[in-house]
């Protein structure tokens, strides 16, 4: 299993292209199963959680063809076996997004429950809830969801909770329905925006996307496309993390602080200064970054997707921080491997208190998820001495070539076998 190795100390400095983001291209490639037209895609970031969905559409006969660098053709034509096994849906959760495309466009799908996961229950009874309302016959055994429909029907549908892939689930399920659907309590996360443009490029009638109303009219058929995924904003924040944690001045290009404010306020409350370009954006660190608190919170509140590298900056800043987590109910592993690193954390309940110390020293740290290993590189980076990091599986699931970039950027960091 592959270990990151890192030799702490070193200030990044220079420039970084951001990826396409995971979280866009994962239900975008999914739309394929919508149409028998190809689609084209740009911006297209290779991660392990995209070969895994590259390879489930594969198997339900989606014709797959990488184009360059980041290029990707998805033909739905071939579509005829409309099932997500276990092994697919056990490694990549995101895999519940086949199952809205495949009952509205073949009426048929059986997909693997995802189970439980290292940062909480995470359920889709909202995914069900929402293809039960269209109509759709759902039945749950042996751990699959199985979903039957002649055609489904538009319907208001109004979701427990804020769910993100639980809006672009019942979005792509709706866009070939028999009349209108609305979608209330949608998540408003810039990701769902993206999937939006590209359903909207293959035919489909959708407006709202980006607020908490959708309204979908739904169409007989989609046609082919052509789609530049969004940048990472999650990806951007990372870096941005990386550098004010180590005293840096970075510019990251091919990327958008438009949708990351609540990131960027809390890096100009920790002392950072942010200068932002139409494709840029430029950090310059203090000397030493001042504590920030932040609550989780659905988009446009603060992401729970930075909160484990917020909390890595956290543990050397100069006071009290405390962290609260609002989305998922486990997700503060990452607090007892930053101490190992000497971070001062405590946990209680869904708060976690960060005391700032001095400085961390390098020691050998366990990955436990993907957000929680982008902290933990974080903290090797500004740690005195060596950081090991074992379990970076869940690192190469979302960041494309973290080592390359970072060594852009003058980190002292290697892969081992
Ligand atoms: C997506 C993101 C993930 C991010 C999360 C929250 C993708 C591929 N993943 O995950 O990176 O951390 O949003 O921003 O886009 N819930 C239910 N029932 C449901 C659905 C959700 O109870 O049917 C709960 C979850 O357990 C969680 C909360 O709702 O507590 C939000 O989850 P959700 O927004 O669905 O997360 P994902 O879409 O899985």
């Amino acid at each position: 299993m592959d270990k990151l190795l890192i030799q702490g100390g070193t200030a990044l400095s220079g420039e970084v292209a951001i990826s396409g983001a995971k979280n866009a291209a994962l239900p975008i490639l999914c739309a394929s199963l919508l149409t028998a037209e190809p689609l084209h895609f740009t911006n297209v970031p290779r991660l392990k959680d995209i070969s895994t969905m590259m390879r489930l559409l594969g198997d339900m006969g989606v014709g797959v063809t990488l184009d360059g660098i980041d290029g990707l053709v998805l033909d739905g034509g071939g579509l005829n076996n409309p099932v997500a096994s276990y092994e697919m849906v056990k490694t990549m959760r995101a895999a519940i997004l086949v199952l809205g495309p495949l009952v509205a466009r073949g009426g048929e799908a059986r997909v693997s429950l995802p189970g439980g996961c290292a940062i909480g229950a995470r359920p889709v009874d909202q995914h069900i809830k929402g293809l039960q309302a269209m109509g759709a016959e759902i039945t749950v055994e042996q751990g699959y969801v199985h979903a039957k429909a002649t055609r489904l029907r538009g319907a208001r549908i109004c979701t427990d909770m804020v769910t993100v892939t639980g809006t672009e689930n019942l979005m792509m399920a709706a866009c070939l329905a028999d009349g209108e659907t609305i979608i209330e309590n949608a998540a408003r996360e810039p990701e769902v925006v993206d999937l939006a443009n590209c359903l909207v490029s293959m035919g489909a009638r959708i407006s709202g996307a980006g607020t908490a109303v959708i309204r979908i009219q739904g169409v007989d058929q989609l046609h082919g496309a052509t789609h530049a995924i969004m940048p990472d904003r999650i990806e951007t924040g990372t870096y941005l993390c990386a550098a004010a944690a180590t005293g840096g001045d970075v510019r990251l290009l091919k990327t958008s602080a438009a949708y990351l404010d609540a990131v960027v306020d809390k890096l100009m409350d920790a002392g950072c200064e942010i200068t932002v370009e139409r494709d840029a954006i430029r950090l310059v660190a203090p000397p030493r970054l001042k504590a920030v608190s932040l609550r989780t919170a659905p988009y446009p509140a603060f992401p729970t997707d930075m909160q484990a590298q917020f909390m890595a900056i956290n543990c050397i800043a100069d006071g009290v921080a405390t962290i609260r987590e609002t989305i998922f109910e486990n997700r503060f592993m990452h607090a007892n491997e930053l101490a190992r690193l000497g971070a001062d954390i405590q946990i209680e309940g869904s708060n976690a208190i960060v005391r700032g110390v001095d400085h961390l020293e390098g020691a050998t740290v366990m990955a436990t998820d993907l957000r929680a290993s982008a902290s933990l590189v974080i903290a090797g980076l500004v740690a005195r001495g060596e950081t090991l990091i074992d379990r970076i599986y869940h690192l190469d699931r979302g960041y494309e070539h973290i080592e390359e970039k970072l060594s852009k950027l003058g980190a002292l960091v290697r892969r081992v076998h």
